[in-house]
């Protein structure tokens, strides 16, 4: 497991997402209400940009679509069988690690 420093806390706004290359992987990070979530940047019906997507709980919703994923769990909201990777953000004082395999 790698530890990476991916952004600040104040640079995702509440209720946002924002898209970041970490170790050459594309990884959708996402602030639910205060808590940090990250999933896997490319959504896997097409491609479509996590990020981009708007988030209501812990649901995101892909913007090309509407696949939608849990974004604590990757798991997607009508077929449980479909697990996106979502990895582990932690908060250190004002920044945002990210734990990838
Ligand atoms: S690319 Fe995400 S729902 Fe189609």
């Amino acid at each position: 497991m790698k530890r990476h420093r991916v952004a600040a806390v104040a640079d995702i706004p509440m209720g946002e997402g924002r898209e970041f290359v970490v170790d050459e992987k594309l990884v959708a990070v996402f602030n639910a209400d205060g808590q940090f979530f990250a999933l896997d940047g490319i959504c896997p019906h097409a491609g479509g940009p996590l990020a981009r997507g708007s988030i209501q709980g812990n649901v995101v919703t892909c913007p090309w679509h509407g696949w939608q994923f849990d974004i604590a769990t990757g798991r997607h909201c009508l077929n449980p069988l479909l697990r996106h990777p979502a990895y582990t953000v932690s908060v250190d004082g004002q920044d945002l690690w990210l734990e990838l395999p």
